[in-house]
């Protein structure tokens, strides 16, 4: 019987009957694993991959983890790796090689930009950017050098959206391979391997763990040999993940559906506060039909997220602002139960634009009841405007 991903993340990734009833798969803890004799070890060894080897390798629950990625993702394969951002670097390290080049869409997040002008770099890796959605921009940097392209769509800081259809009819003619951070949209909300997207990464980390007390990569694919690949890059690299983390995903997974749900619910409240306040001097919303991307998001994800951007007209005292909000607390990441504020410097890390006039700031929207976060914005605006 064909099951929705609503259900499959209820009713997959633990197996009570090999585990005493537990209704969750216990933890499996390991660094050693024993083998029952010689033939079973070279067995394992063969299949490291696909079997619990070496708990740095694989053990049973990072396992276990590896086939539920691929039955969210209705895919051939998945891999698990320590942080989103080693999903990405892995995956990159483990596809390109010296002089080969890779395109990535300008508003990618700021360590993958880091990553490429440094390591790929040093490695002879080239590197070259593009617009959002200026796909002939796209084609005119390709070369017969070009192994890759890296979209993260939406951007996280700006939730610029890209065609997915019309890159993947780009890259795969000319055999270059798409690798996309599905990040904003969880597998809920978009599966870009439907589109033709050869790799999907998503940092579990957000929220899919959803409790800001995680770190996980996730690759979604279709091919056992990229999947091998990475594999073997993360083994030879070291990369570790702890049954833990995949423990605490794993629950993380369960309550997805009704968290985005809040977190959207809330987030539209918000929206709708901010727009009506004069202080505010732009708003990036992607629900907002007069966002520029509204019409792509709408083609390709099925949800909105808890994340908003906005503007507040320059009175050179944006630190009453901030220090005045009580809920939203400043830091890194987003995706978890609680709203936070991210002042930002500049909308598109890779493009180290010139500082903003205004004061930009992303706000993650989490599960509080919306009038209190609302009323938390709105007393700290009251107190920034009394400001000269
Ligand atoms: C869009 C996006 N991708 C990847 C990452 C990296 O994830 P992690 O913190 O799990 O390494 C982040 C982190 O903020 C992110 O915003």
């Amino acid at each position: 019987m064909g099951k929705t991903v609503d259900t499959k993340i209820i009713h997959d990734g633990s197996d009570p009957k090999k585990h005493f009833g537990s209704i969750n798969d216990p933890i499996y803890k390991n660094s050693t694993l024993i083998f029952d004799n010689y033939k079973s070890f070279l067995r394992s060894k063969k299949k490291k991959f696909d079997v619990p080897y070496y708990g740095r390798i694989s053990t049973y629950t990072t396992r276990r983890f590896e086939e539920l990625i691929s039955k969210i993702y209705d895919c051939k394969v998945g891999v698990v790796t320590s942080s989103g951002l080693s999903a990405i670097t892995l995956t990159l390290l483990s596809l390109l090689k010296k002089n080969d080049e890779i395109i990535l869409t300008e508003n990618c997040y700021e360590p993958v930009y880091n990553f490429a002008e440094n390591e790929l770099k040093r490695f002879g890796i080239n590197s070259k950017y593009f617009g959002s959605s200026q796909n002939e921009t796209l084609q005119k940097l390709l070369t017969t050098k070009t192994k890759v392209i890296y979209i993260e769509s939406p951007g996280s800081l700006n939730f610029e959206v890209e065609d997915l259809k019309k890159i993947v009819s780009i890259a795969k003619p000319r055999k270059i391979l798409t690798v996309m951070d599905n990040t904003w949209s969880t597998f809920l909300g978009c599966n870009p391997l439907k589109y033709g997207i050869d790799i999907v990464i998503e940092s579990a980390t957000k929220y899919l763990s959803g409790h800001s007390d995680n770190f996980l990569g996730i690759i979604a694919l279709n091919s056992d040999k990229y999947r091998r690949l990475i594999k073997q890059s993360a083994v030879r690299i070291g990369d570790f993940v702890s049954a833990e983390s995949c423990f605490e995903a794993s629950k993380g997974l369960k309550t997805l559906k009704i968290r985005m749900e809040k977190h959207q619910y809330n987030a539209k409240k918000i929206f709708n506060y901010l727009k009506s306040n004069k202080i505010v001097t732009d708003i990036l919303y992607l629900p907002d039909i007069s966002n520029k991307s509204n019409k792509l998001w709408k083609k390709f994800h099925k949800i909105n997220n808890g994340l908003i951007t906005f503007s507040i007209r320059n009175n050179g005292n944006v630190n009453v602002f901030v220090d005045s909000l009580k809920l939203f607390k400043i830091g890194f990441s987003w995706g978890g139960y609680e709203s936070l504020i991210l002042p930002l410097e500049s909308l598109k890390p890779s493009r180290k634009m010139s500082k903003n006039k205004d004061y930009w700031f992303r706000i993650h929207i989490g599960l509080e009841n919306y009038e209190d976060l609302i009323r938390d914005i709105n007393n700290a605006m009251s107190k920034y405007a009394k400001q000269k």
